[in-house]
């Protein structure tokens, strides 16, 4: 095994010892340390990384243009999630919790009929398991290459050997490299190959997805030090409850960043979702109160979404306020301008939020909406139909124009809605938006009898 020098860094300030230390002489914080490589003399993986062609200082206007052309992954919604493709030479970090679908999509886009050849490396399943979930999903892709290795050496050697376009590594946590006494999984050993494979990836042009569980506090575990290492980083996300799934952008070097792509989880694979609001708008036979609409956007894509609220009365002294995919705080900040400025008397009421699809939303353009919900469940009455929502809540009960709420308004006389409830402050529209009635408020105190009444 090559010899290897190596130290102990505090996470926290820096702070650099030779040895493992328990609390950090430096700035007192305890079990900071991680140990890192500061020097190696050889190994399979330097080596390799010898080979490739170091590049050179050159002008903006000398770099080719072939360098943007990005490749078409045969998926639209993740396609459009990297921002209309992806870039070759790119490192992307996929993170979701266990049993989400990280491994159903990953393995999914290698084995779409794309012309893309695809090597998907998995440390977690045998070669057996991946062909059931393969047969499961259904094979397009001939051109798709399956390995399963852990250790990082012998996996460089087979991406050189093979030439692919993309190499899927399931997972980071499980691959290790020789170079390190410590076990696969652990910070400096996820950091090690991240490295490795970033230096990879730019030298080659390979593209690779790398595939990282996140922990309990939803960070990606390993941790920060791979979001910013990569150039993309996805995250899965859904409620395990729902089969709907969400591939949101976190970061993105090549695109627009808070892009989504939704999925629906069924027996054959991850099927995507093209048009969301029909998904998480529901259809009721009969007016119920409590339901309001909000018109939302999710990086540039618009869609409708439903929110629930429960507004009832509070056993005890402390009322009780919980959330199903919104900001608890964000609520109370809500319901407390409603107290102010509309006169509810919610300091008596229990109030339980819900968004449809098990959708997190973290909007501030759905303000109007949520505040909508609780006045409809408040004085149980049922908002009319065809009536939306796009509008931010300030706190002296001042209704703020949404971002985008162009494209809000568009999409909501596209699904058929008759009337959405804006801010008055939005400046005028700069196209005429047909179909659908703007009603334009300025305060909160405004907002039930646009919701209420017609004409
Ligand atoms: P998986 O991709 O193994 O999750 P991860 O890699 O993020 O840990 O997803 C496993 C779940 O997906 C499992 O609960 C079964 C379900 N599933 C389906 O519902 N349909 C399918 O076609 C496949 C392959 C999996
Ligand atoms: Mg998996």
């Amino acid at each position: 095994m090559a010899k290897v020098k190596k130290a102990y860094f505090c996470k926290s300030c820096g702070f650099e010892a030779p040895k493992w230390l328990g609390r950090c002489p430096s700035c007192g914080e305890w079990n900071s340390f991680t140990e890192e490589i500061i020097a190696r003399e050889s190994g399979a993986v330097a080596a390799s990384i010898a080979n490739v062609p170091t590049s050179r200082p050159q002008r903006v206007a000398e770099i080719k243009q072939s360098d943007r052309r990005r490749l078409d992954l045969g998926n639209a919604e993740v396609n459009r999630v990297l921002g209309g493709g992806l870039v070759p030479g790119s490192l992307v970090l996929l993170g979701g919790e266990p049993g989400i679908g990280k491994s159903t999509l990953s393995l999914q886009l290698a084995l779409t009929d794309n012309g893309l050849r695809t090597l998907y490396v998995s440390g977690e399943e045998s070669a057996e398991q991946i062909k059931l979930r393969a047969e499961r999903i259904g094979v397009a892709n001939e051109e798709c290459l399956i390995y399963t290795e852990t250790l990082l050496e012998n996996i460089v050697a087979q991406i050189e050997e093979q030439h692919p376009d993309i190499v899927i590594v399931d997972s980071i946590q499980t691959v290790y490299t020789d170079l390190l006494d410590s076990s696969a999984g652990s910070v400096s050993q996820i950091r090690e190959c991240a490295a490795t494979l970033l230096k990879y990836a730019k030298g080659s042009g390979t593209s690779i997805f790398i595939i990282g569980h996140i922990t309990k506090d939803g960070t990606i575990a390993g941790p920060k030090i791979l979001e910013h290492i990569v150039d993309v980083v996805l995250q899965f996300e859904g409620d395990g409850n729902n089969i709907y799934r969400i591939l949101r952008g976190i970061k993105n070097r090549f695109g627009a960043t808070f892009e989504i792509g939704v999925f629906e989880m069924l027996e054959n694979g991850l099927h995507e979702v093209a048009n969301p609001s029909e998904i998480l708008l529901s259809h009721y036979d009969e007016p119920l109160s409590g339901i309001a609409v909000g018109a939302s956007v999710d990086g540039i894509r618009p869609y409708l979404i439903e929110v629930q609220a429960l507004v009832s009365n509070a056993a005890y002294g402390t009322p009780q306020r919980n959330t199903t995919g919104y900001d608890p705080r964000r609520m109370n900040m809500l319901l407390a301008v409603l107290e102010k400025r509309v006169g509810m008397k919610m300091f008596t009421k229990d109030v339980f939020l819900n968004f449809a699809g098990g959708f997190k939303v973290a909007d501030t353009g759905l303000d109007l909406a949520v505040a909508a919900a609780v006045i409809s469940s408040y004085y149980d009455r049922p908002i009319n139909e065809g009536v939306c929502c796009a509008g931010e809540l300030g706190l002296s009960g001042e209704v703020r124009p949404a971002p985008r709420s162009e494209q809000r308004i568009s999409e909501a006389a596209r699904l058929g809605f008759r009337r959405i409830v804006v801010s008055g402050y939005l400046p005028k529209l700069s196209k005429n938006i047909k179909g659908i009635e703007i009603v334009r408020i300025n305060n909160i105190s405004q907002l039930p009898k646009a919701l209420f009444t017609e004409d």
